[in-house]
């Protein structure tokens, strides 16, 4: 049987992208169309969206919803995969400059309730046949911003009687979408939904929790994060709530979409390169050090960051690192936007040492695949990282991945320590406390690599024979589905 999946995110990639979540939404369904499961999608319809969508016709009219005349339910297509998108047409919500959760400068929407409210909404709606010539036998909700659609899955149920079950995905257990509990009437779920037993969260609504606690799975994108989750330390208030659904969580890796990110084939890369023809990776790292107003030096050991700048990043303890960085003659590279404090910092940084140092401060997906592929190292030095893309990007480029010890970063990186090294099971630099102690140790074991270059070679070689693809992990989403239809 051909199970149908209707995915619920804010974001998918390419397009629209704030981070990892949509790089997940724009390449596990491609991956599970190839595995025999009929995956669509179900977006907002934000401007650009709307833009890279082909043969967008209309499906339904939702009538009126949360204030709002006619919500309109449209389905186009997204190519090269041809995957069906939904889009839920409500411009007073979606048409507005700025990404989907803020504003032009910067502040957070005032009624992003409403406005995600209505996506959850909407997917449920999709579930119970809105679209007359295609049904989801499972829904699959992304993030707090589609955590709604569990929670109309069963409300809808007591009055229809039709179930349809639900996973939810958590890519970030921090945001979770915490509104105040005055907003409760316009959501439109029975009365009893605000309770401890439900949306209700310490006197607010939260839709993750919502999500939570309506689906019938809960999945995250590690194995060590969906561990995490569940100790009081990590688990921002939720834990007690995930003790309790323990047997239905399982954490799947994400994986890497090789059509978008390998040497080979990027279009994006100063001079493609592979494993057999490596030679084209020190031209990408000369031609980032010229576009980046770099010293031209191919010795100086380059380390790259493509990064949101929060506090989650672990962006404060790399400015630690980066004295010992300069001493040893390396050089550093930062793309990234977000925490003004951390932009300041960086950009003093930058100013401070200008032949070393380089910043630059915005989103740029061709700057970002020029980073990966022309740094020697990948820094992912984040206090936690559900999963963390970046790093599995930097393996593929043989770009050899420094981190930290969490989530989805401790299941995919092994540390360049002696006993790896002779096991021949290295590939990149692990630092277990989240201190400079420790960073600088792993920057040390770097530079320490790197100047023992058959060993160098044969890591940055096993690197890029890691194989983290997509296939592996729709298998596992499959088998969670198969679990709620049978
Ligand atoms: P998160 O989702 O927490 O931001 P991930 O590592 O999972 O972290 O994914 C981040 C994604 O966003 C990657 O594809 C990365 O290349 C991309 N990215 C982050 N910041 C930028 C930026 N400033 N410009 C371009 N791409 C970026
Ligand atoms: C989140 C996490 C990141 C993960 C991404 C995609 O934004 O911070 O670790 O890789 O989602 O799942």
């Amino acid at each position: 049987m051909t199970v149908c999946v209707l995915h619920v995110a804010a974001e998918m990639y390419p397009l629209l992208k704030t981070g990892g979540l949509a790089d997940v939404v724009g390449a596990l369904p491609p991956a599970q169309m190839q595995l025999g499961t009929d995956a669509r999608v179900v977006l907002p319809a934000f401007p650009s969206v709307v833009a890279g969508l082909t043969q967008i016709e209309h499906v339904a009219d939702l009538g009126p919803a949360f204030g709002l005349g006619n919500v309109r339910l449209e389905r186009g297509v997204l190519e090269p995969h041809a995957i069906v998108v939904y889009i839920v047409r409500a411009d007073a919500f979606y048409n507005r400059p700025g990404n989907p959760y803020l504003d032009a400068s910067h502040t957070q929407y005032a009624d992003s309730d409403r406005r995600f409210a209505l996506l959850g909404w909407a997917a449920a709606r999709i579930a119970h046949g809105a679209d007359s010539t295609w049904r989801p036998d499972v829904v699959h909700a992304h993030d707090w911003h589609a955590g709604l659609a569990p929670a109309y899955l069963r409300a809808w149920e007591r009055t229809s009687g039709v179930r349809v079950p639900s996973v939810i995905t958590v890519h970030n257990l921090a945001y979770q979408g915490v509104f105040p509990a005055a907003e409760f009437g316009v959501l439109q779920l029975p009365a009893d939904f605000f309770s401890v037993d439900g949306i209700e969260f310490y006197g607010h609504l939260s839709f993750l929790k919502a999500g939570l606690f309506y689906a019938d799975r809960i999945t995250t994108v590690s194995p060590t994060y969906a561990r995490e989750i569940q100790t009081r330390v990590q688990g921002a208030g939720l834990d007690g709530l995930l003790r309790t659904r323990t047997h239905d969580i399982t954490g799947i890796l994400n994986g890497v979409d090789k059509t978008v990110w390998n040497p080979a084939t990027d279009t994006a890369i100063n001079t493609q390169y592979s494993v057999e023809k490596i030679s084209g990776k020190e031209k990408c790292k000369a031609a980032l050090q010229e576009r980046m107003g770099l010293a031209r030096d191919p010795d100086a050991l380059l380390f790259g960051v493509v990064s949101r700048l929060t506090e989650q990043k672990g962006i404060d303890l790399l400015l630690s690192a980066l004295p010992d960085i300069v001493q040893r003659g390396g050089q550093l590279v930062v793309l990234g936007t977000g925490d003004p404090a951390l932009e300041n910092g960086l950009k003093y940084a930058a100013a401070a040492n200008p032949q070393s140092v380089a910043v630059e401060l915005g989103f740029d997906e061709t700057l970002s695949h020029s980073i990966i592929a022309g740094s020697d190292i990948v820094m992912v030095p984040s206090r936690f990282e559900p999963c963390g893309l970046t790093q599995l990007y930097a393996l593929a480029y043989g770009s050899l991945p420094l981190v930290h010890c969490v989530g989805g970063l401790a299941d995919t990186v092994v540390d360049t320590s002696l006993e790896n090294l002779a096991d021949e099971i290295a590939t990149g630099f692990v630092f277990e406390k989240f201190d400079r102690p420790s960073i600088v140790a792993a920057v040390r074991r770097a530079f320490a690599l790197k100047a023992r270059r058959p060993d160098w070679k044969a890591v940055v070689h096993r690197a890029m024979e890691q194989d983290f693809g997509w296939e592996a992990s729709a298998l596992r989403y499959a088998e969670v589905y198969h679990e709620l239809t049978v």
